[in-house]
């Protein structure tokens, strides 16, 4: 079983996906196995979104995320981390197939619905980074 870091961005709050999005996730028979709301702190939004510092698009980012209300998950199944990006879709519009999440449910790259951890070592990071109270 693997673990990785799911967030339903503030876009998906606005645009009351949230059920959606967590239906698709558990349709494909993930597993969520921690999960809450909140509003991240520009610390906490700086420090997920690190590898992008410096970039051009790393402010607005970072604005667009801590614009109000996510949903942070931690979530399981076998080889999870390379098949919930499968399910959420490639990160450019011209590129999200339909029959995934931004495929289906979003025309923006910035505006894109929901993060999912790349790599082992980044799903491992971001789940001690967001979810603390579960390290062992
Ligand atoms: P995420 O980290 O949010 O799951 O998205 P991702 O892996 O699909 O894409 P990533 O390369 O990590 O980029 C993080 C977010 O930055 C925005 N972005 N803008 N203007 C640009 O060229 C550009 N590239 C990326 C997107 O909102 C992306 O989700
Ligand atoms: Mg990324």
């Amino acid at each position: 079983m693997e673990r990785t870091f799911v967030i339903i961005k503030p876009d998906a709050l606005r645009r009351k996906l949230i059920g959606e999005i967590i239906t698709r996730i558990e349709r494909r028979n993930f597993s969520i196995v921690a999960m809450k709301m909140l509003t991240p702190s520009k610390e906490l939004a700086e420090q997920h979104y690190v590898v992008h510092k410096g970039k051009e698009f790393f402010d607005p980012l970072v604005q667009f995320v801590m614009s109000g209300p996510v949903v942070a998950m931690v979530v399981e199944g076998e080889n999870a981390i390379k098949l919930m990006r499968n399910t959420m879709g490639a990160t450019s519009p011209e590129q999200a197939a339909p029959g995934t999440i931004r495929g289906d449910l979003t025309i923006s790259l910035q505006e894109n619905l929901i993060h999912g951890s790349d790599s082992l070592d980044t799903a491992n990071m971001e789940i001690d980074l967001w979810f603390p109270e579960l390290k062992g």
